[in-house]
């Protein structure tokens, strides 16, 4: 198969399964509201058998929940990205995302610490580039249920600004290395495996690398470089004899 033709096909497919996942939704809330009707009636058990039947219920009204957070994490990951490019702060949006995340650490016990380089501005959408971040930093604090040091450093490196998340984590093992970017790979109970896939494709749209290295119970370190446009074009304009 050409790979314009393949190429098609995927978009065909992706059309699909978005079509599929929102034809789901509707009646998934049918189903979800009506349950929560009938945990209404089952409110107050009168005797063992509606005290059963209001715990199937919640389990029940459970799994169409997760039903419903897996189709929306879905269509938030096959939706195309139309990027709103602005010349961007990568120690701002670092900021930001920590005012966000910070009070969710500390209660986990997680230190934060910033060690943020003199940094070009870069060509980012600042919101797809936060739910990136957003994602690799939520990972890693979930990566330390004892506590730990989350690291964000900024650098240059060659023609692109570097962005490192670091933990103190758990690790990966080299099979959870190799698959963690892959979609729906998830090793927790109730991952839904879309986190890196979608953070590693927020990158690629900013022609930007995410990359891993990750040592099994010593931590992780999730790297995003991003090129430095405006130098880029510069060097190669000045490699052109005169
Ligand atoms: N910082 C990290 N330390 C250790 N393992 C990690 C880290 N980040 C990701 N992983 C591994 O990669 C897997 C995939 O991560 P991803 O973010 O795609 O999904 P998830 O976190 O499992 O689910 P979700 O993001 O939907 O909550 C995780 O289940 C985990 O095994
Ligand atoms: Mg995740």
């Amino acid at each position: 198969m050409s790979p314009n033709k393949e190429s098609d096909r995927l978009a065909f497919l992706g059309q699909l399964a978005a079509g599929l996942a929102h034809e789901i939704r509707t009646p998934l809330s049918t189903l979800q509201a009506n349950l929560q009707l009938l945990q209404e009636d089952f409110d107050e058990p009168r005797d063992e058998r509606e005290r059963r039947a209001l715990q199937r219920l919640t389990l029940l009204l459970k799994e169409t929940a997760r039903l419903e957070e897996i189709l929306n994490d879905f269509l938030r990951f096959a939706a195309g990205h139309k990027l709103d490019l602005r010349p961007t702060d990568l120690n701002r949006v670092i900021g930001e995302v920590l005012e966000f995340v910070t009070p969710e650490a500390t209660q986990k016990k997680v230190r934060v610490l910033k060690s943020l380089g003199e940094m070009p501005k870069v060509s980012v959408d600042g919101n797809l580039f936060k739910q990136a971040l957003l994602n690799l930093v939520m990972n890693a604090i979930q990566a330390m249920p004892n506590g730990g040091e989350l690291i964000l450093k900024t650098s240059r490196w060659r023609d692109f600004a570097q962005l490192d998340v670091i933990d103190t984590g758990t690790g990966m093992s080299a099979e959870t290395a190799s698959k963690c970017f892959d979609v729906y790979y998830s090793t927790k109970k109730t991952g839904t495996g879309l986190g890196l896939p979608m953070a590693r494709r927020i990158v690629h749209e900013h022609d930007g690398t995410l990359t891993v290295t990750s040592e099994e119970g010593k931590g992780s370190c999730f790297t995003i470089r991003l090129p430095v446009e405006g130098e880029v074009q510069a060097k190669a304009g000045g490699a052109i004899p005169l």
